[in-house]
């Protein structure tokens, strides 16, 4: 869902929309968005989105899971936008990258076609899912349309490591000058102010010890502001009240909390492989934190050499972060203070 309003990313929406009016060749109409999960990744692209379609561009939005070549040619060409008609037989048949490069393929051409009526952003969200060979061909679609000049702009997303290796490839060096931008949690200040605005706007009061309690709880983590903000204006109208109290707050930040650990921690938790859990049980359960990872070791009972393929794994899953050498925090809040309260229900024999 799009929150009311974007917090603490005015500059990269700005930039962005200078790079549209600029026109083409703005080296900011390439963007590389990358952060962990539920940091507003995919409402970012929505909002670059919002921005062009303004400007008259033509928004197609795509995930990366396979087939999103043909997904973003079929979008194009069922708009009266363009004017190709398609081979059905010839969507998802992959064609070699050489003859990409030379000759304009199907969907080139239609990329191109909407680039001149009004500007042309394509948007690929979750790029850990995709297929190489297909961000191979999107790529050079594109850098050839920005070589010859046409009005468009690409902006990807994906979680931290999955991008880097993406744009690491050693075939995908047109998409490493795209501008990177690595989304970062909200700043306390920033929260604050959006919540007594929010408040404000919609004509209430909000305590000063509700928009402490709001913030703490928030932990600059976008998804938990959206949840905290939801309940605890909720609790004030159902009171009728003018005023969003410290109780309202007290109430919202623990429904929020339990919403929280089942939208957000428990399906991140799922995903993983038991030993994964494993180490972040003993993670959570190490007295210093952010833990050592040589504590987490000897709480597993494991050699140092033994648990570093899972940290990887969670360092890539941006599951977990490292923090200085040989420390590791997590990266998701109240993952910690889950684990520890439901420590029994994950470690293994
Ligand atoms: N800057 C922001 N200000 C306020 N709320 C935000 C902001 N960014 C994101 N949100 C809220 O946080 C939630 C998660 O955002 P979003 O789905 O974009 O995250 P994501 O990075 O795409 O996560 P995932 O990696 O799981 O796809 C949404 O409910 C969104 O409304
Ligand atoms: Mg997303």
């Amino acid at each position: 869902m799009n929150p009311p309003e974007l917090i603490g990313r005015n500059t990269i929406l700005d930039d962005f929309q200078d790079a549209l009016d600029n026109g083409p060749g703005s080296p900011d109409r390439l963007m590389r968005i990358s952060g962990i999960r539920g940091v507003g990744k995919t409402v970012m692209l929505n909002a670059l989105g919002a921005i062009a379609r303004q400007r008259g561009f033509h928004v197609v939005d795509v995930a990366s899971n396979p087939g999103f070549c043909a997904r973003i040619l079929t979008a194009l060409s069922r708009t009266e936008l363009t004017s190709i008609s398609i081979a059905p037989a010839l969507l998802g048949v992959s064609i070699g990258s050489a003859e990409l490069s030379k000759s304009p393929t199907q969907l080139g051409e239609a990329m191109f076609n909407a680039s001149k009526r009004g500007g042309l952003l394509i948007t690929l969200d979750e790029i850990q899912d995709a297929p190489l060979d297909e961000l191979r061909e999107l790529g050079n679609e594109i850098q050839l349309l920005i070589r010859q000049g046409a009005n468009v702009a690409f902006a990807f997303a994906g979680l931290p490591t999955s991008v880097d290796k993406a744009v690491g490839a050693d075939t995908l060096t047109f998409l490493q000058r795209a501008k990177h931008i690595e989304l970062s949690r909200l700043s306390d200040f920033e929260v604050g102010e959006s919540f007594e605005g929010t408040v404000r706007q919609a004509g209430k009061e909000l305590a000063p010890e509700a928009a402490s309690l709001l913030t703490e709880a928030a932990a600059g983590y976008p998804f938990m502001v959206q949840l905290v903000g939801y309940y605890t204006w909720q609790s004030a109208a159902r009171r009728d009240s003018n005023t969003v109290s410290a109780e309202d707050a007290e109430r919202g930040i623990e429904i929020a909390r339990a919403n929280f650990d089942t939208m957000v921690i428990e399906p991140a938790l799922r995903r993983l492989p038991q030993r994964q859990v494993e180490y972040l049980t003993a993670m959570a359960r190490c007295s210093k934190q952010p833990a050592q990872t040589g504590d987490i070791s000897r709480l597993m009972g494991l050699s140092a050499k033994d648990t570093s393929s899972y940290r990887k794994r969670l360092i890539d899953a941006a599951v977990i972060e490292k923090v200085g050498y040989g420390r590791v925090d997590f990266a998701i809040p109240y993952m910690r203070e889950y684990l520890v309260a439901h420590a029994e229900d994950f470690i293994g024999e």
